[in-house]
C-alpha cells in the first residue's frame, strides 16, 4: 500500500506527478489557504506534509499527526513551523533554499527601482490619462546609481542583491550576526558595518534576515528614526521584521523617503495608511513567484519527501539536522 502525503495547495504540476509516483497524495482541491479544520482533519493518516508559508505547523498538527515523519515546506523561510517540536518529535523538517535566490533578489532591486524611480505612481499617472506632455518637474525621484547600499542579513539572498549593487556602482554595506569571510566581502565589495551605523548611511536599507525572535521587529521607530530622511526601505524578507505602524508614522512624519513592501506584518493584511500613501511600493508577497522558481521549489519538496519515506536517507535540505544525530 503506497504512504499517504498531504499537499495543502496545488502546486506546478511537475512535483505533482513525480509525488503520484510514490504515494496516494491528497491535495486541498480549492485554490485558497487550506482551512485549518481540513488541515487537522487531513493530518491525522498522513507520513508526509508538503505545506506552504501560509499554513501555521504549530504542536496541535503534530499532536494529531501521529504517523507523519517529513514536513517540507515550500519556501525558504520555516516561521511558519514549529521546528523545536518537530525536532522533539524527531521530524525532519526541509525548506527550498538556493533555487529562489536570485529571483528573489531580482523582486528586491525591482522593488527599490520602482520607489525610487516612482515607477507605480508614473504609471498610474498615465493609465488616467495625465500625461499632457514632458515636463521639467514631472514625476523627480532620486538615483541609484553609485549611491549607498545598505543590506540587513548577507546570507544567500543578501548576497545575489549585493551582486545586482555591484552593476549600479552602489556603495555596499552589510550587516549580519556573523561578518562575512573576507573573500566574500572582496567579491561583492561589501562593508560590514553595525545596524545602526548602516541605518544612518544607507540611501536604500534591504532587509534579507530571516523572521525568529531575535528579527521580530528589527526594525522599529529607533532604527526608522536613525535613517536618512532621503532614504527608502525595502523588505522582502518576513513582514513582522518591521514593526509596520513605526513605519507608517515615519513615513508620515518624513522621516524616511519612501518604502517598497513584498511582505507585511499580518498578511495578508496591510495598514490601511500604508496603500493611501504615494511613496509606497506594495506588492502581494511575490518574491520568488516566476514560473521556473516555483516549478523548481516544487519538485526539491517533493524530492525531500521522497529522500524521506522512499529511499530512508537524510534529506538534503534539513533545517533541523540534529534529529539525525
Ligand atoms: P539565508 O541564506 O539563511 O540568509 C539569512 C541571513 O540572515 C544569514 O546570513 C543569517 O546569518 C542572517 N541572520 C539571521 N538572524 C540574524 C539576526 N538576528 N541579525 C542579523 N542577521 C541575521 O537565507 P536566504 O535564503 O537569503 O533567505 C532570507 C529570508 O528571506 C528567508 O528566511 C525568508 O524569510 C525570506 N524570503 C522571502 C521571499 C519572498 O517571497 N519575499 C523569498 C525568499 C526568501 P547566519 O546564517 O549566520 O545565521
Ligand atoms: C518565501 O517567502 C520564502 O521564504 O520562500
Ligand atoms: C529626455 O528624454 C532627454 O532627451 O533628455
Amino acid at each position: 500500500m503506497k504512504q499517504k502525503i498531504l499537499v495543502t495547495r496545488m502546486l506546478p504540476e511537475p512535483a505533482i506527478e513525480m509525488l503520484k509516483k510514490y504515494f496516494e497524495v491528497e491535495i486541498n482541491p480549492e485554490d485558497t489557504i487550506m482551512p485549518r479544520k481540513k488541515l487537522l482533519k487531513s493530518i491525522v493518516d498522513k507520513d508526509g506534509l508538503l505545506c506552504l508559508l501560509t499554513d501555521n505547523i504549530d504542536k496541535k498538527v503534530f499532536a494529531l499527526g501521529k504517523k507523519l515523519r517529513i514536513v517540507a515546506n515550500y519556501a525558504v523561510g520555516y516561521n511558519n513551523i514549529d521546528i523545536e517540536e518537530a525536532t522533539r518529535r524527531k521530524i525532519p523538517v526541509t525548506n527550498t533554499p538556493g533555487v529562489l535566490t536570485e529571483t528573489t533578489a531580482d523582486l528586491a532591486f525591482a522593488l527599490l527601482m520602482c520607489v525610487s524611480r516612482r515607477i507605480v505612481e508614473a504609471d498610474n499617472f498615465l493609465r488616467k490619462g495625465k500625461f499632457v506632455g514632458w515636463a521639467p518637474m514631472l514625476f523627480l525621484g532620486n538615483d541609484i546609481y553609485g549611491k549607498t547600499l545598505g543590506i540587513v542579513g548577507f546570507g544567500r539572498i543578501g548576497q545575489a542583491v549585493a551582486q545586482r549593487a555591484k552593476g549600479f556602482n552602489m556603495r555596499i554595506l552589510y550587516y549580519d550576526l556573523n561578518r562575512a569571510k573576507p573573500e566574500i566581502e572582496e567579491k561583492y565589495s561589501a562593508k560590514y558595518t553595525e545596524l545602526e551605523v548602516l541605518l544612518k548611511e544607507a540611501d536604500f536599507v534591504t532587509l534579507h534576515v530571516p523572521l525568529t525572535k531575535e528579527t521580530y521587529h528589527l526594525i522599529g521607530k529607533k532604527q526608522l528614526n536613525l535613517m536618512k530622511p532621503t532614504a527608502y526601505l525595502i523588505n522582502t524578507s518576513r513582514g513582522p521584521v518591521v514593526d509596520e505602524k513605526a513605519l507608517v508614522k515615519a513615513l508620515k512624519e518624513k522621516k524616511i523617503a519612501g518604502c517598497a513592501l513584498d511582505v507585511f506584518e499580518k498578511e495578508p493584511k496591510v495598514e490601511p495608511e500604508l496603500i493611501r500613501m504615494k511613496n509606497t511600493v506594495l506588492v502581494p508577497h511575490i518574491g520568488s513567484a516566476t514560473i521556473e522558481t516555483r516549478t523548481k521549489m516544487a519538485l526539491m519538496a517533493a524530492e525531500s519527501i521522497i529522500s524521506v519515506l522512499i529511499k530512508n536517507e537524510k534529506p538534503k535540505n534539513i533545517v533541523n539536522p540534529e534529529i539525525y544525530s
